[in-house]
């Protein structure tokens, strides 16, 4: 099955197409002709996620799905949640944000966080939204070499390791990104 993930990121590009498998072929948007950036200025993950994959069905009219990512920490009132990507810039500098999230957190005992991801489906039987969420707490330091974003940070529950540390296949066990897509997948396997 073709279906065109709004996203230009070979990260989650990979992370998405191992947890969905061979069933599904995975589109991006610039394979489509849509090479410019796509708005997420909403206020939500499930805003921006909608906002993204209207974007694209606007364009191509194919099935298509998008994902917002935020990290909410609980010393930081939630923070940075839906301004994950541009924490310390207004661009997208995942180095500054790292740097950013350990200071405000110096000295606070409290490490607690989650990832939540939330994916917006978009097909002929209209807008679909799937969540995923995995707690855990924020590292001293970072820690590892792989993933992405703020991986070297994120320490899931049960874990001693961070994301960074982690294969592609434990981190998809248990991440928040795996998690939405396994239920995408299973609404995309009964629609058949
Ligand atoms: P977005 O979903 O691409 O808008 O991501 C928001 C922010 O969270 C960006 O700074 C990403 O680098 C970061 N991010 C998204 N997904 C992950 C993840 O799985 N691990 C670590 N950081 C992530």
């Amino acid at each position: 099955m073709k279906i065109v993930f709004a996203t230009n990121n070979v990260h989650k590009l990979r992370e998405v197409s191992q947890t969905l498998g061979e069933d599904f072929t995975l589109v991006t948007p610039r394979e489509c002709g849509v090479t410019e950036d796509i708005p997420e200025n909403e206020a939500t993950l499930e805003g921006n996620a909608l906002a993204k994959a209207r974007y694209i069905r606007s364009r191509t009219g194919l099935d298509c799905f998008a994902d917002d990512t935020g990290l909410e920490v609980e010393a930081l009132g939630g923070e940075p949640g839906v301004h994950s990507a541009r924490y310390a810039t207004d661009g997208h500098d995942d180095a500054a944000n790292k740097r950013l999230l350990l200071e405000r957190l110096a000295g606070k005992e409290n490490r607690r966080a989650r990832f939540r991801t939330a994916i917006a489906l978009i097909d002929a039987d209209g807008e679909h939204i799937f969540e995923g969420v995995v707690e855990g707490r924020i590292a001293r330091e970072e820690r590892g070499a792989d993933g992405f974003g703020y991986d070297p940070l994120f320490v899931p529950d049960g874990c001693d390791r961070t994301f960074a540390e982690m294969s592609a296949d434990e981190k998809n066990a248990v991440s928040h990104r795996g998690r939405a897509v396994r239920r995408l997948a299973e609404y995309l396997q009964n629609r058949r």
